[in-house]
């Protein structure tokens, strides 16, 4: 194990300036309210048979309203200390609940995994691609270094997603997946670069309809050079 290196980490991007709320074109990204623990238990109950073969937490549900309850505070909580940002994805017509997504500490130092599901009815209309291209956005443009998303090597739906964006395929990482007390499992593992994200041809059309808001409603600047300019505001 390295040591921590105090110049590399100094640049570190401050993971608190994950925005609250994400609007894409259809949909809301936002992190759990405690009201939304009861639509919670109904979708992930409904949803257990399409989630569990590759989603292992589904094997938990059918659960009651205070055990969602638990899970959706310590969801929010961890968002708040931005530990963990784990959000719901919502219909923005609507507002139904219709998956999950997030942008979690994983395996890259200074990057994001992405992981996600969406309800069976709502499957093959592209609403995970527009909420992971919203979110490769979201983290490369405010400084983080890469984007990861992995997945079993037999989820073929899962890594349609990410070869739809053009993520890069790093390959397969032995026993890298880890639930309770299974045995690990293998993943293959996609990432995305900064420039990769520039370079790609849906960064404009996700530029214009992408918007991000902090805890109080402002918007969050997402545009190009967005790190850097924030930190040039914030030097002594
Ligand atoms: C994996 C999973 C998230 C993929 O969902 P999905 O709906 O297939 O993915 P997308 O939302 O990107 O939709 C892609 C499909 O919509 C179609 N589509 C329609 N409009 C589209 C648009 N504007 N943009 C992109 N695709 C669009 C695509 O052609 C594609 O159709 P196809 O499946 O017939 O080829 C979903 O199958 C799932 O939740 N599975 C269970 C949980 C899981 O495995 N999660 C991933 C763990 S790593």
């Amino acid at each position: 194990m390295c040591p921590p290196n105090p110049t590399v980490d100094a640049k570190k991007p401050d993971p608190t300036r994950i925005p609250h709320r994400i609007e894409t074109q259809r949909l809301v990204l936002r992190c759990y309210e405690p009201t939304d623990a009861e639509t919670v238990r109904v979708v992930c109950a409904a949803n257990r048979e399409h989630l569990v073969e590759f989603m292992p937490w589904a094997r938990a549900d059918p659960q009651t309203l205070d055990e969602k309850l638990e899970l959706v505070l310590g969801f929010r909580s961890q968002y708040d200390a931005g530990k963990n940002h784990i959000m719901g994805i919502f219909d923005g017509a609507t507002g139904a609940l219709v998956g999950g997504t997030g942008l979690h500490p994983g395996a890259a130092r200074f990057g994001f995994e992405i992981g996600y599901w969406i309800i069976a009815e709502r499957e093959g209309q592209g609403l995970v691609s527009e909420a992971v291209r919203a979110l490769s956005l979201v983290a490369l443009r405010l400084g983080h270094g890469m984007v990861t998303v992995r997945m079993a090597p037999e989820n073929t739906r899962s890594e349609a997603v990410v070869e739809r964006l053009g993520f890069r395929r790093e390959g397969l990482v032995r026993n890298s997946f880890l639930f309770g007390d299974d045995p690990p499992r293998d993943t293959v593992q996609f990432t995305l670069l900064p420039a990769e994200l520039e370079a790609s041809d849906w960064v404009a059309a996700t530029e214009a309809s992408v918007r991000g808001f902090d805890a109080l409603g402002r918007p969050v600047d997402l545009s190009r050079g967005a790190e850097q300019a924030s930190s040039a505001d914030s030097s002594p």
